[in-house]
């Protein structure tokens, strides 16, 4: 009780304290567990950094045999699964269909619903999803291409199995190029968490009540496909291209975005708390132009890309409002580059961002959070009496 304050977009409230990920806006900085996104992406690697996020530590190595190699254990899922994937019509959108098969592994594992199991068993169910996503990432795309699904192949990596469960041919010879897995693996470092971001305060919300691993992820996957969120590296790229087929012209576009009678914005632009550059973005830079360059190509989107953040770090609109490139701006193309296309852009963020969500989970749930219930101030009609529908 007492006084009811809203914060629409929970701009400045707190939901939780959390030890997970250490983010300044102001300043650019970003940090797993105290370890900062620079230093990751450049050293380690997307499991290690899992683990990390999950676990609170860097694994030793023995860890880190042993979590990998249960993860490699899991890849395959249930040929029921692969029924479910099929009843959905090719032109799905990966997204949805991820969300879906991700929530009928409540249905395939249903301990997992039990909310007072070990934690040695929710253990389980983290590399069951952790395991088992790029497989389900990996044949929605098939699904979306009409095309049948290739296997887990358990003697290759995280991201080079996911490429080759992608790419591969049957009958044909897959070579993974260690260039674009190794691109690929940076990114997901990069995407891996964000602190209470909407997909993963989506997340803590569903698993508040104590709803499975499994649904409140499946919940987290809806959140994070939005155009707002991760749905943006989508709409960035389609942004680029619309922008490239109208002539090239950017200025027309930043004129756009900063019309007030017009819905269009600049997608990639703009952060809630970055407020003077988004860290993962200078990184993404970087290796968008190292990657381009490594794999011999000439993407003009790319030329767009930079013509457009140029104009806009100079414009009075984006600067006063303190408006700079975010995470999505450049990954799309380098995700182009690596031979993604555009509709798996935002389950590749998925998958970057599944290690974050499971900490978020854990975290709320190992520290006994109560279940998430805002409050509102009421606004609508007072005591009406009902009225007969012949007399309305
Ligand atoms: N283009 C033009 N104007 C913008 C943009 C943009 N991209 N972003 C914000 N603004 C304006 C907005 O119109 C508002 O102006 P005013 O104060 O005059 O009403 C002001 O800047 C503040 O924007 P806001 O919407 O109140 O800020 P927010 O913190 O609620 O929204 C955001 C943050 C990321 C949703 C928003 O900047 C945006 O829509 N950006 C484009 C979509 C995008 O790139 N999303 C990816 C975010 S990073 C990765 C992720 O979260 O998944």
């Amino acid at each position: 009780s007492g006084a009811i304050t809203i914060d629409p977009g929970f701009k400045n409230t707190g939901s939780t304290k959390s030890e997970i990920t250490y983010l300044d806006g102001e300043n650019g900085i970003l940090r797993y567990r105290g370890y900062s996104i620079e230093d990751l992406a450049e050293k380690s690697n997307f499991l290690e950094v899992t683990y990390l996020l999950i676990h609170g530590e860097l694994p030793t190595k023995a860890q880190y045999d042993e979590f990998t190699g249960s993860i490699q254990n899991h890849t395959m899922i249930h040929e029921d699964m692969r029924k479910i994937l099929e009843g959905f019509p090719s032109n799905s959108h990966p997204m949805g269909v991820l969300s879906s098969l991700v929530c009928s592994m409540t249905a395939f594992y249903p301990e997992s619903l039990d909310p007072n199991r070990s934690w040695e068993k929710v253990n389980m169910s983290i590399v069951r999803i952790l395991a088992k996503l790029p497989t389900m990432a990996a044949w929605a795309y098939k699904n979306e291409q009409g095309h049948p699904v290739n296997y887990p192949d358990n003697s290759l990596n995280y991201t080079e199995n996911f490429l080759k469960m992608m790419f591969a041919v049957p009958a044909e010879d897959f070579e993974v190029d260690p260039v674009v897995a190794d691109a690929l693996d940076k990114l997901l470092i990069l995407h891996a968490d964000h602190e209470q971001n909407c997909s993963a305060s989506t997340v803590r919300i569903v698993g508040s009540s104590h709803a499975s691993l499994y649904a409140s992820i499946s919940a987290g996957i809806n959140a994070l496909w939005g155009p707002l969120h991760g749905g943006a590296n989508q709409a960035v790229i389609e942004m680029l291209e619309n922008i490239k087929a109208d002539g090239g012209d950017v200025e027309k576009y930043i004129k756009k975005a900063k019309d007030k009678n017009d819905p269009f914005r600049l997608m990639g632009f703009g952060h809630r708390v970055y407020k003077n550059f988004d860290p993962r973005a200078k990184i993404i830079k970087k290796a968008a132009d190292d990657v381009l360059g490594r794999l011999g190509i000439n993407d003009p989107v790319l030329d767009i890309a930079k013509k457009l953040e140029e104009v806009a770090l100079k414009d009075e609109y984006f600067v006063e409002k303190k408006l700079y490139p975010n995470v999505d701006f450049y990954s799309g193309i380098i995700y182009r580059a690596l031979g993604i296309p555009t509709k798996m852009f935002t389950v590749m963020f998925a998958m970057g961002r599944l290690p974050g969500w499971i900490a978020q989970w854990k975290e709320m749930r190992e520290n006994q959070e109560p279940i998430g219930r805002p409050r509102q101030i009421y606004t609508g009609h007072n005591q009406r009496d009902y009225v007969d529908i012949k007399k309305r």
